[in-house]
C-alpha cells in the first residue's frame, strides 16, 4: 500500500517540544494546502473515500484517532498518537477516520488545491478505479 511513515525531529528541552517538516525534505511533494480535523465525537466516522491523484501527509497533533486505510490488495489500521510521526498517503486508498479523542487534532498536508473532481465517494467505483490502475 503507497502509505509511508516520517518520522519528524522533535526537538525536546526544558520548554517542551518542536516539530517541523519542510516541502521537499520530510514532505516530498509541494504543499498546495492545509486542512485540520477536530472536534470529532468518539462514536463518529468520517473520509468513506479515495483520491484520484492527491498526495497526503497525515500528521495527528494532538490527541489520538484510527485511520482504517484500504487499497486493491489490502486493509490498514493506524493507530495515530504521536504528534511527531507523519503517515505520508498515496492516491488510490480508501480511508474511514473514527476512535477521535476529545482533543485529537488531525492536520493534513496536501499536494493539490480542493477538487470535488479528485474525490472518489462510491466504495464500488473506488475498487474499480483501483483495479484499473492495477492493469
Ligand atoms: P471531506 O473531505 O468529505 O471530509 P472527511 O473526509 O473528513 O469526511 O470534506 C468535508 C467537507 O469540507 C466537504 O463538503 C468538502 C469540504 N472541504 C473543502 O471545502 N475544502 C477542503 O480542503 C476539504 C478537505 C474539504
Amino acid at each position: 500500500m503507497d502509505l509511508k511513515v516520517i518520522h519528524l525531529e522533535e526537538i525536546k528541552d526544558e520548554r517542551g517540544s518542536l516539530v517541523f517538516a519542510e516541502t521537499q525534505k520530510e514532505i516530498p511533494f509541494d504543499i498546495k494546502r492545509i486542512y485540520y480535523i477536530f472536534g470529532v465525537e468518539n462514536s463518529k466516522r468520517r473520509g468513506y473515500h479515495a483520491h484520484k491523484k492527491l498526495e497526503q501527509v497525515f500528521i495527528l497533533i494532538s490527541g489520538e484517532c484510527k485511520i482504517l486505510f484500504e487499497d486493491n490488495k489490502e486493509k490498514k489500521i493506524i493507530h495515530f498518537n504521536n504528534p511527531a510521526e507523519a503517515l505520508y498517503v498515496g492516491p488510490g486508498i480508501w480511508r474511514e477516520m473514527y476512535g477521535f479523542s476529545k482533543d485529537a487534532v488531525l492536520l493534513v498536508l496536501a499536494s493539490l488545491h480542493y477538487s470535488e473532481d479528485d474525490y472518489i465517494r462510491d466504495y464500488d467505483e473506488f475498487k474499480k478505479f483501483v483495479d484499473k490502475k492495477e492493469k
